[in-house]
């Protein structure tokens, strides 16, 4: 088993010149650190199990993109699987893969895992080997990983917690996978997406329904990076924005090949009275059978969706909703990757329904200081 790492020592309370500083800084936060003279700013690792090398990595990757909280129940379901305890390499190696993803790990990272685990099995990584590395050796070491490489500004840091400690290292473990996106509707909210999708980076192809040629001056107005092309080029990306009027969705989704794509649903149907008791969005899904649909960007004005969402000192929240992890997950890659803070709220039945029009959520405009 894993637990070879030592305990970790109990979290220290707050440097004494830190609380200092802030508290000169800032009058609220001066009444909070006066309120918790005790606070433990590390205190989450006290319930954390102890880690070696390999399980840090593992709680690494667990927490990639959720919160701690997740990231403890997800690592605990891992612990309940293997008798109570972290898992060694080897015995994370003999598993069903499908043991991870039971334990709440999506597929991505449960191959990331399994490569991982490889890797300290076979002696490519260990425990030794990885402390006397630099930080860019680790690095260096780590992203040849699959799902653990860089990408095109996708990349988030994160420090490595050793027992009782902290690594000196930071890990990049990559979030987003799919670099294409396609776009159909080039009308103000296809713009608006594009301009959001060029802010993260991606290569963009964007369709109307006349062709083309037809909004040759829109794409070479949005600039590099952005092709005109036909519908079937933009839904062959990895993701695929819909974003043409509500009545339109079916004639633009038709006859076009759907199977494992994620597509983002950014329409919204005002008159809702042909919903039936579903969300437009699980109209949108069976529409494109076989793809992956998130909803999303339907709740802002396309002026707004489309400028900088770093803004007040904050970013611009933008609202997820699907019933498909992973493509939850390459979305908010996306949206985080413009600049914007993202909030899953869940399926596409419940969440999808707060996103609607005449919703609590519609038109809400929000800024996360
Ligand atoms: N505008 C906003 O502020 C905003 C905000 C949130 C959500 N939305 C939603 O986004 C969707 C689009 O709204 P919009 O304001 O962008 O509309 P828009 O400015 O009228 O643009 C519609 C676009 O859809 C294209 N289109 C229509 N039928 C098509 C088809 N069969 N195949 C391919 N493309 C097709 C049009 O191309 P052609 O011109 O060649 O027909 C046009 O480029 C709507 O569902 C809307 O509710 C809009």
């Amino acid at each position: 088993m894993s637990v070879k790492a030592p305990p970790r020592k109990r979290a220290a309370v707050a440097n004494p010149e830190a609380r200092k500083f802030l508290r000169k800084a800032d009058p609220v936060l001066a009444q909070l650190i006066d309120a918790r003279p005790d606070f433990r700013p590390r205190s989450w690792l006290d319930e954390l199990p102890p880690l070696d090398a390999f399980g840090t990595l593992v709680f690494q990757v667990a927490g990639q993109q959720l919160s701690v909280a997740s990231t403890r129940a997800i690592i605990s379901h891992l612990e309940e699987r293997f008798g109570g305890h972290m898992p060694s390499a080897a015995e994370l190696l003999a598993a069903d893969p499908q043991v991870l993803r039971d334990s709440g790990f999506s597929a991505r990272k449960g191959e990331t895992l399994r490569a991982l685990a490889e890797r300290f099995v076979d002696g490519r990584l260990d425990e030794k080997a990885l402390s006397r590395m630099t930080d860019e050796e680790v690095e260096a070491t780590l992203t040849e990983v699959p799902g653990g490489r860089s990408g095109r500004g996708v990349g988030s840091l994160a420090s490595v917690p050793e027992p009782g400690g902290q690594l000196p290292v930071c890990v990049r473990i990559r979030r987003a996978t799919v670099t294409a996106v396609g776009i159909i509707g080039a009308g103000r909210l296809g713009q608006a997406v594009a301009r959001t999708a060029l802010r993260a980076g991606r290569d963009l192809v964007i369709a109307n329904s006349r062709g083309p040629d037809s909004h040759a001056s829109v794409v070479s107005e949005l600039g590099e990076g952005v092709s005109a092309g036909t519908a079937e080029e933009a839904a062959a990306a990895g993701i695929v924005v819909v974003a043409v009027p509500w009545d339109r969705v079916p004639e633009a989704v038709q006859g076009l090949d759907w199977n494992g794509r994620i597509v983002i649903d950014a329409t919204n149907d005002w008159a809702a009275d042909d919903l039936d008791g579903r969300t437009s969005s699980e109209i949108v899904a069976a529409l494109v059978a076989g793809a992956r649909v998130v909803k999303a960007a339907n709740t802002l004005g396309a002026d707004v969706l489309g400028s900088d969402p770093r803004e007040a000192g904050g970013q611009r929240v933008i609202f997820v909703s699907g019933d498909d992890a992973d493509a939850k997950t390459e979305v908010v890659a996306l949206f985080q990757d413009a600049g914007f803070a993202a909030i899953d709220l869940g399926d596409l039945a419940t969440g999808g329904e707060m996103q609607q029009i005449h919703h609590p959520l519609a038109g809400v405009n929000l800024i996360r200081l």
